[in-house]
């Protein structure tokens, strides 16, 4: 019998001594709704008796009263004594019953209001994808977990859990774990020519969360932000959130649009780009370009937030040095991330402020969350200064430039003229384009119902979608799972 071990505590439960209900019958209805509302999962373990007594400040006797009811009903199996787990085979009347009080009681609280900026924040869409959980061929964005050098980062980590130091176990510096700030800051000033000292260094819980806190701490209300059109979901989404007003740039083969953007609102407040590799359409900004848009912020008196969330990967040419390399004003803010370097669920990023801004961005970052997990920064800063990094870097570089060949071959193959793919010399996703006037959001869920993913690429434009298309990760699939969706993506598309 396979039952979760780990036992429930309950955090929720609260009775009241003063009510004419008997006690015991309190924490039957509360354990029992948990149960029926799916708070509770089938096969979880629940405290002892004894610890929920003692936890509820009430007799041991009582909440054996309650386990003894729940038991003979059938809403919990198992022994009052010897480990009562919730019913693995809940009758699914039952479970109705439970989701039906449930939809009830959010239906009651849908009158609840939510603030104007909470309206814009709950109605913005920010992934792409709607099936979160799986990381089938091909979400853009996944890196490629099968290559990951888990032995190395298991030792490191069992180095440092074998006698936690207590510097690491307590409250961290919200700015976040100084090595790994002097480590990044070197490595950012070797690979991306980025100018910045340890001290402008601010760690985060991923690129988001420092967008996030850039769009909360520099813009007001109505402030308007040029963002590049077609872009990424999670900028817009912060953007929004901090009550903007998005001025959509177009992107062309040299990146942003300056001339278009300056015309269309000539004194935003903030810039958002990712000028490395251009999220989705892959194009990577020209020098000339990246000049005239620091030339205008200069006028404009506009900061300019960098987003170089995968510029690691550049096959063919040298990557061009980030635009905050160029800055000599202090306008730009620099934004990076290790969940394409190694895995999105570290939630580890980082962005680099400039001098007179770092306090102000320490202390936001403490109010969000605090600071990042201590140990999860020490383990990555050794990896990064004992030279895994710069090792794992170089092998997913190999690595990704062959499964972006296998892809290319492999939709020549079985996609003729249906998906036109071109080749890319950066990044980790390839954009497909489709024949005019095609419904990419149609072809998109036919693709999915087959088995695979393929984003609509009108999903990331603000103004009218020029061009229709797919976005086809690819570093985080082997050369079999890419064949393969590429079949299912021929189905998709009647070849
Ligand atoms: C363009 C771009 N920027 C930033 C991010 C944020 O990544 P994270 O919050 O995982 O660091 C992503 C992730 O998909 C992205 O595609």
């Amino acid at each position: 019998m396979s039952k979760q071990s780990v036992a429930v505590p309950f955090t929720t439960l609260s009775l009241d001594a003063s009510s004419p209900v008997p006690l015991y019958r309190q924490l039957y209805e509360e354990l029992r709704q948990a149960i029926l509302s799916g708070q509770l999962r089938p096969s979880a373990r629940l405290q002892s008796t004894r610890e929920l007594a003692v936890e509820l400040g009430v007799s041991r006797n009582t909440v054996m009263n309650a386990f003894e009811q729940l038991l003979a009903e059938g809403y919990l199996e198992g022994q009052v004594g010897s480990g009562t787990y919730v019913s693995r085979a809940l009758p699914d009347d039952m479970l109705q019953a439970g989701a039906v009080s449930v939809r009830a009681a959010h239906a009651r609280r849908k009158g609840r209001a939510l603030s104007s900026r909470g309206r814009v924040i709950a109605g913005t869409m920010v992934n792409a994808s709607p099936a979160l959980s799986s990381t089938r061929a091909f979400r853009p964005g996944t890196p490629a977990l099968d290559a990951f050098p888990f032995d190395a980062w298991m030792k490191l980590t069992a180095r440092h859990w074998r006698y936690p130091r207590r510097d690491l176990l307590g409250y961290g510096d919200s700015a976040g774990y100084g090595p790994l700030r002097e480590a990044i800051s070197e490595y950012l000033g070797a690979a991306r020519a980025v100018r910045c000292d340890p001290g402008q260094v601010i760690i985060t819980s991923g690129a988001q969360q420092a967008l996030d806190l850039a769009a909360r701490l520099l813009l007001d209300a109505g402030d308007s932000v040029w963002i590049e059109d077609p872009g990424f979901l999670g900028a817009r989404g912060s953007l929004l959130g901090a009550g903007a007003r998005l001025v959509p740039v177009p992107v062309d083969d040299e990146g942003l649009d300056v001339a278009r953007g300056a015309r269309a609102c000539p004194r935003a407040r903030l810039v958002y780009i990712s000028p490395s590799h251009h999220f989705p359409l892959g194009v990577t900004m020209s020098l000339a370009r990246r000049l005239s848009l620091l030339e205008w912020a200069s006028r404009a008196g506009a900061l300019i937030l960098e987003d170089d969330y995968d510029s690691e990967y550049r096959y063919a040419g040298r990557p061009l040095a980030a635009l905050q390399g160029l800055d000599k004003e202090g306008r730009v803010i620099y934004l990076g991330t290790f969940s394409k370097m190694l895995f999105p669920s570290l939630r580890l990023g980082y962005m680099v402020v400039p001098s007179d801004l770092v306090d102000a961005f320490k202390n936001a970052r403490a109010i969000l969350s605090r600071f990042s997990p201590s140990i999860e920064q020490a383990v990555l800063t050794d990896f990064i200064t004992e030279g895994h990094f710069a090792r794992h870097i170089r092998r997913m570089r190999a690595l990704y430039r062959e499964r972006q060949e296998c892809l290319l071959e492999a939709a020549r193959r079985e996609l003729g003229d249906a998906l036109e793919l071109e080749p890319n010399d950066a990044g980790m996703h390839l954009v497909g384009r489709l024949p005019r006037g095609t419904d990419d959001r149609a072809v998109s869920r036919e693709a999915c119902k087959l088995g695979v993913e393929a984003s609509p690429l009108s999903l990331y434009f603000i103004e009218r979608a020029l061009i229709s298309g797919l976005i086809l990760g690819y570093a985080g699939y082997d050369e079999r799972e890419i064949r393969k969706g590429v079949r299912l993506l021929a189905a998709a598309l009647g070849v």
